[in-house]
């Protein structure tokens, strides 16, 4: 079990390339199945979560190999409609395999993802999308089972835009006779390249971005290259990290556009934020005034995603904040770490109550899950003394060597393994 040990302290200067997106990787690694011929993906970003996904496509048949930052993916002599429970329970994405297999084989098996660590996560939007369109789904000893032997084109509104439903049935819907409209679907930058991605593939779909989506069934996807969207929630938790420690960072080739909602709060922090073209650039005094309220929300709102570590930023910024959790119901398991800490947080129901304190002391805190480690690690940069993060395998699903990313812009921070 490996973890990180921290000296806080140090100032943030440099610059960093920002890897490819968790959220655009992993359904753009499921839709691979829709089609025969060989997909070339570039900026393959090795985060655990994609190597679980990729283990799951290996053993449904597809070929994959990996060279140079790229990953190549032929599922021309796929096999298998049916996901194992040991597969689906190491990355809860795997539900995005069920849109994609009933596009492929009009029939399949995925095992039920249960709870994770930060909610129930159930997936009834995604099963009654299914079943609007005709799909017979059966629950069945922690199994789905689905068969799209009747499926047809049609209109579903989803009851929340859930990112993962709204992936799903537009897998689900690329092969399908007809015109399909999903309405309330949701709006993140990753549906737009997920969109992106299937239109490169021979797809004929529109909207995405705008909470309608329609998609007009073609009868064959092809082969494509194709180069996912940067990780807007890496580049937010490096920008927040400026933000608290001080210093001054470039973070290149991410879309400030899809970090509206963060640049917009740290501008209240007193840290100066630039943007020009693909790059972002972040000068703070590592004196952060208090944010105020912050909501979390779906897509353009404030990620749910930086929920964690704009707290880590607010438990040491002068003043009080008040964090809102609307969209998991349990997102505050790193609370009581950061307490530890030294932080003043008062949680009530999906509220943190944050007084900021002038200083964090140096403690060991366990990361809970993948957000909530990362912010851990931002509170050990701002720490007095040494810090340990136990679990550090939590931050690897979305993060590619963090350590290294936030050492090469002056941290002390090393990974140790046990
Ligand atoms: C995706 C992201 C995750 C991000 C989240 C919200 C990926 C791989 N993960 O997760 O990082 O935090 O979006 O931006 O892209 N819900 C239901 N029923 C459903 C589906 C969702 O009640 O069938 C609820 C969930 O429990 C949650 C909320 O809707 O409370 C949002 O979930 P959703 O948008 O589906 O998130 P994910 O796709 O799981």
């Amino acid at each position: 079990m490996s973890k990180f040990l921290i000296h806080g302290g140090n100032k943030l200067f440099g610059e960093l390339n920002i890897t490819a997106a968790k959220n655009s990787y992993l359904p753009i690694l499921a839709a691979c199945v829709l089609c025969e011929d060989e997909i070339i993906l570039h900026n393959y970003p090795n985060y655990t979560d994609a190597q679980s996904m990729c283990e799951i496509l290996l053993t449904l048949g597809a070929s994959i190999k990996q060279s140079a930052g790229d990953i190549s993916v032929d599922a021309a002599s796929l096999f298998s409609w049916r996901i194992e429970s040991d597969l689906a329970c190491q990355v809860r994405s795997s539900i995005f395999m069920l849109g994609a297999l009933l596009g492929r084989f009009k029939k399949a098996r995925v095992a039920y993802p249960g709870g994770c660590e930060i909610g129930a996560r159930p997936i009834d939007i995604h099963l009654s999308g299914f079943k609007k369109l005709g799909v017979k789904v059966e629950e069945r000893h922690g199994y789905i089972f689905c068969n799209a032997e009747k499926m047809h084109s049609g209109t579903v509104l989803l009851e929340f835009p859930s990112v993962g439903a709204t992936e799903s049935l537009m897998m689900a819907s690329v092969l399908l006779p007809g015109e399909t409209r999903l309405l309330n679907a949701a709006k993140e930058p990753e549906i737009v390249d997920l969109q992106n991605f299937l239109v490169k593939m021979g797809a004929k779909i529109r909207g995405a971005g705008s909470g309608e989506i329609v998609i007009e069934g073609v009868k064959k996807l092809h082969g494509c290259e194709f180069t996912p969207i940067a990780d807007r929630i890496i580049a937010g938790t490096y920008m927040i990290a400026t933000a608290m420690c001080g210093g001054e960072v470039l973070l290149k080739g991410v879309n400030a556009e899809h970090l509206r909602a963060l640049i917009d709060k740290l501008d209240k922090t007193a840290c100066v934020i630039s943007a020009k073209n693909d790059k972002i650039k972040v000068t703070s005094d590592g004196k952060p005034n208090a944010l105020g309220k912050i909501e979390t929300s779906v897509y353009p709102g404030f990620p749910t995603d930086l929920q964690a570590q704009i707290l880590a930023l607010s438990s040491i910024s002068k003043g009080s904040s008040m964090i809102v959790e609307n969209v998991f119901e349990c997102r505050f398991k790193h609370v009581p770490e950061l307490i530890k800490m030294g932080a003043d947080i008062y949680i009530k129901d999906r509220v943190a109550f944050v007084r900021g304190v002038e200083k964090l002391y140096g403690a060991s805190v366990s990361g809970m899950e993948l957000r909530g480690t990362a912010s851990l690690i931002l509170a050990g940069l701002v720490a007095e003394g040494y810090t340990t993060v136990l679990n550090a395998k939590h931050v690897d699903r979305g993060y590619k060597n963090i350590e290294k990313d936030l050492a090469s812009l002056g941290a002390d921070i090393k990974r140790i393994d046990d």
